[in-house]
Parts: structure tokens; sequence; C-alpha cells
């Protein structure tokens, strides 16, 4: 029996289990929080710190390969194991720290957004003057849903960030500085990359974010066919030239305004920017679960296993549309009311975490709909999640940890 051991036990992580089983491997979890939502679900899950080298050997120990499901791990505790890590921890690394992953771009000649680094909190404010406002900082390393960057829209806005970033980083103060992009919208492209280095490429996303956290993700996306194909050329461009064996999500900004000082050839007057990359599974791939012939998680478990990978189609010819529920929706209560579901006819489907503990902004659950057009697709999905909502009953103290 082959186990894979995947690194992270959130809801990433249930999901490409359930996707693991069905090809009739087993699966172990290692995650630093002892009531992550697959530690409680599957058996022979551990917890422990990423840097407890001997938890660490003795999780990997009936292990045949190790996955993760989130990129802020540290990775010199897992360098030291002898086990294959799918995607490889060069890729970890690199798109773990933000300053790393921007001048890959830079190097691998890929469309971005221009970016300046900042190294301390006086080199920040001497070259965010240079560079000129408004701008965005953002941190290199842990930052996640919006958390770790800040808006600067003069010197003393940019003063205010500096201050703030010393006192939170200290000596290790790393950040990068960017134009704020005129955003007409954004998009992703999930990429899977097998071991014989056959690609498979997804169908573009569109993603909607609230707060800087991802709201809702419509598929197809609402771009031009020239749009789309460029997209998926530059996801693809993109996963080959980090070398990823594995999943590769790549974030898009697409503009009708050429960000200041990045270079893009607009392709039907619209400019197509790399944001970031993930090597996992991705918050806007959870559509796939539904809209495509097989799912993101699918596609990671027949890359880890060695199986092949088939092209992942549409499914039929409508929208899907994916919506996160928030903690928000919850408010403190810890069950949903499912009665006001019969009348949704799009409803394909609600996935609850099995998060223990809520927060406002943090993720635990979604639900997927389908319609004949993308504003249907969009409606139907907002009536499911409003039907969901219920009465805010606050905790007085929230729980400290968000994912
Ligand atoms: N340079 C930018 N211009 C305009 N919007 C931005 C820019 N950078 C980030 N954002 C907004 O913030 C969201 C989150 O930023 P991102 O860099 O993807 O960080 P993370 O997803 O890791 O929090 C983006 O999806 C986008 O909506
Ligand atoms: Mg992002």
């Amino acid at each position: 029996m082959t186990i894979v051991g995947i690194l992270g036990a959130g809801q990433l992580g249930t999901m490409l289990a359930d996707a693991i089983h069905a090809l009739g491997a087993e699966t172990r979890f290692y995650d630093p929080e002892a009531s992550a939502p697959a530690i409680r679900r599957f058996v022979g899950g551990m917890s422990g710190p990423w840097t407890d080298l001997a938890h660490l050997r003795a999780f990997a120990a009936p292990c045949d390969v190790l996955t993760y499901e989130m990129e802020h791990i540290d990775t010199d505790g897992l360098r030291s194991l002898d086990i294959d890590v799918v995607p490889s921890l060069d890729v970890l690394e690199t798109t773990q720290d933000r300053l790393r992953e921007k001048r890959f771009l830079r190097s691998a000649g890929l469309p971005h957004v221009a970016f300046m680094e900042a190294t301390s909190p006086a080199d920040l404010v001497t070259r965010g003057r240079e560079f000129g406002f408004p701008l965005i900082v953002k941190t290199a390393r842990g930052g996640y849903d919006g958390k770790g960057q800040w808006r600067a829209r003069n010197e003393d806005q940019l003063d205010l960030v500096a201050q703030q970033l010393e006192q939170d980083l200290g000596p290790r103060f790393a950040c990068a500085m960017e134009a704020v992009v005129d955003l007409e919208r954004e998009v992703s492209c999930i990429v899977a990359r097998a071991h014989d280095r056959s690609v498979q490429v997804f169908p573009v996303f569109e993603n909607a974010h609230e707060h800087h956290i991802l709201d809702w993700t419509l598929v197809p996306a609402r771009i031009s066919p020239a749009v789309a194909r460029r997209v998926q050329a530059i996801a693809r461009t993109t996963a080959e030239a980090l070398g990823v064996v594995g999943l590769l999500t790549t974030e898009f900004f697409l503009s009708r305004t050429p960000a200041r000082g990045s270079e893009s050839e607009p392709v039907d007057g619209i400019h197509v920017y790399v944001n970031e990359l993930a090597p996992r599974p991705h918050n806007s791939g959870h559509v796939t679960r539904r809209a495509t012939s097989l799912s993101q998680f699918d596609a990671l478990a027949r890359i880890v296993l060695g199986a092949p990978v088939p092209e992942p189609t549409l499914r039929g010819n409508g929208y899907y549309c994916m919506g996160n529920l928030l903690g928000d929706v919850f408010a403190g209560q810890t069950e949903l009311d499912l009665g006001g579901l019969a009348c949704h006819e799009e409803l394909l489907e609600i996935m609850l975490y099995g998060k223990l503990e809520w927060a406002p902004r943090r993720k635990m659950g979604h639900v997927i709909a389908n319609a004949c057009d993308a504003d249907r697709a969009l409606a139907a999905m907002r009536a499911i999640r409003g039907s969901l909502t219920l009465t805010p009953e606050r905790p007085s103290e929230p729980p400290p940890t968000q994912r």
C-alpha cells in the first residue's frame, strides 16, 4: 500500500486525501495544529513544529512520498529527510518567499509587475520615494490573504509602514514594493506537470477578492479566447521554468493600462501580469471539483502516485461559480440551517471544512453553483450563500489562529 504524507492538514489537504484514497492509496498528515481538520478526520495524523526533526522523521518513516498543502513550512528539517517531496523543496523555497519568487519571474522573462526590494526601514523609505506612489509593500515571508501587505499613497504613509515593519520583522526585515495595478480582472490558472514532464493546463478561472481574500471564482473566466490562451501559455511556461513536478497555480492581474515600469505586450487591449505562484492545490481550484472532468486534487493525487493525468476539460457548456464561506457566515454557530436550500436547483456542492473554531475572515467552507450563464451562476452562488447566513453572535475573544 502506498502512503502519501501530507504536510499541512487544512481543507486543501482533506480534499487531496479524498482524491488519493480514491486511487487506492493511504495518507498521513502532519500539522503544527493538533485540531487541524484532516488530523481529526483521518487516522495516523501527527502534530508538532516544523523544526522538530525527531517528530518529522517518525512521520515520514512509513510514507513513500511527501507533498504539501501549505507554503509556510520551515524546510530545513524536511531537507534532512531521505524522502521525495512533490513539488520539490527548491520549488517551495522559491514560492514561499515573495522576493525569491519575483526574482524568479524577472530572470525567467515572465511578465510581472515591476518591483523593488528593501532590506531595512531606511531602505524602504528611500527606495519607495524613488519608486513613486501609490505603491504596495509586501513582506517577503509569511503573507497570505492580504496579510503582510500595505498600500502607501504618499511618503507619510510609507514612513508608518516602515515603522510598523521594523517592529514586526526586526532583523528579518525584507520586503518588496510594487505599483498598484488598475485591475480589470484577476484570474488564475492551474498547471499539472507530471514526472515525465507532460503538462496539463486547466481552464482559466476568474477570481474576485474582498479585503484581499478570495470571495468567489467563476469558470470559464469572462475574457476573450486570445487572453485565455495567453494566460494558459504563461502558466505553462512558468511551471516549466520553475521545474515544478506536481501542481502550480499562477495568479494573474489583467489590466487595460500598463502597470508603472512594467513590460508587457497587450492582447486584445489587456496587459497580463503574473502576480504570485502556489505549488499546491489552490482555493480558486475548489471549483474544479465540479467544473472540470478531473479536479486539481485528482490531478495532484495522480502525479504523486505516478498515474497519468488526463486533460481537464470543462463539464457541459454552463458557468460554475465557487463562493467561499468565511467565518462571518457562521457567526459563532456550529450548525448551519439548510432549510432554505430546497429552492436552489443550481446548487452543486456545500463543503464545510470541519474547523473547530470560527473567526471572522477564516475560510470555513465553500459552495459551488452551476447555471447557463455567468450572471446566473454568480447570482445563484450569492443566493445559496445568503440562505446559509446566520444571525451574528460572536464570541468575546475570537480565536487567535487563522488560516
Ligand atoms: N500590485 C497590486 N495592485 C492591485 N491589487 C493588488 C496588488 N497586489 C495585491 N493586490 C490585491 O490583493 C490581493 C492579495 O494579494 P497577493 O499578492 O495575491 O497576496 P496573498 O494572496 O498572498 O495575500 C490580490 O489578489 C489583489 O486583489
Ligand atoms: Mg494571492
